[in-house]
């Protein structure tokens, strides 16, 4: 039988990217990072790489990359080593003529694999294809890491479909304009009974006639609906926790009680577009 991994370090790196700047954001998460010592799992928000406010595809152009052979998986690849730890983040990717808003999950022996953002939100639709892969976990150090991007959070069928396949801990790469995402994943994790972190951006950014104001506190969360770290609204920080991967791997939330084996499946119908 395969041991379960126990006490693990991980966290959230929130800071403010600069549009269109991608040297200047691997720089800032690059000096952010260098302020802490060992971690098993750091996540980095939505589009860490490019910012967000787009007006036309063609800015697009000018910073995303192919992954995963471009600058920035580049450079956050030499940062997992240096840490001895993975790294998820956001990344503007480009492959072809398409964009995806996508995230990266990098470790010490290179790149792992990549999610790219399945529901989209408001003007993303304009400049990102949605989506085409699986939700699917990927291993980091024995422990079930699940990725989803931002948007993704209203839809509890994308956890779900996480925490069904054993995820004990989901990576959650945000730039959040609303102020409802904190309060849910609470809930995302007492009803899959898993870890979550929330890594969010700061900042305010304008370009052009449009401009959004960036909310912030990033968080972790637990099955047992503890918040065990969160950062400030408009603050650039770091900040792990450990966590006992142990308590995800227990579904039991009574001696009657298991969250997954009581559902009713037959009874969901609505839920897969079934009559
Ligand atoms: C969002 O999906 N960036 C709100």
């Amino acid at each position: 039988m395969k041991s379960i991994p126990r006490m693990m370090k991980v966290g959230f790196l929130q800071f403010g990217p600069i549009l269109k700047q991608v040297e200047e954001n691997i720089d800032k998460i690059s000096k952010i990072i260098s302020t802490t010592g060992n971690f098993d799992l750091l996540v980095i928000p939505e589009l860490a790489n490019s910012g967000y406010v787009f007006v036309n595809r063609s800015e697009l152009a000018e910073v995303a990359e192919e992954i995963p052979n471009g600058y920035f998986v580049e450079k956050l690849t030499e940062l997992a080593k240096e840490k001895d730890g993975y790294i998820v983040s956001g990344i503007c990717e480009k492959k072809g003529e398409t964009f995806f808003n996508s995230s990266v999950l990098v470790g010490p022996e290179g790149y792992i694999g990549k999610y790219r953002k399945i529901h989209l939100f408001d003007r993303e639709e304009l400049f990102f294809q949605p989506g085409d892969g699986e939700f699917r976990l990927f291993n980091v150090r024995g422990m079930n890491v699940g990725l989803l991007i931002c948007w993704d959070w209203i839809f509890p069928e994308a956890t779900r479909s996480l925490a069904l396949q054993g995820m004990d801990i989901l990576a959650h790469s945000t730039n959040l304009v609303l102020s409802y995402c904190q309060s849910a994943m609470i809930t995302r994790s007492i009803e899959n009974r898993i870890f979550t972190i929330t890594s969010n951006r700061t900042g305010f950014e304008k370009n052009g006639e449009f401009e959004l104001h960036f909310k912030g506190q990033s968080q972790i969360t637990s099955p047992d609906a503890k918040r065990l770290a969160q950062a400030g609204t408009d603050t650039e920080e770091l900040q792990l926790a450990e966590i006992d991967v142990e308590k995800a791997r227990n579904k039991w939330l009574s001696d009657r009680n298991h969250i997954f084996e009581d559902r009713r499946p037959e009874k969901y119908n609505k839920l897969i577009g079934k009559k």
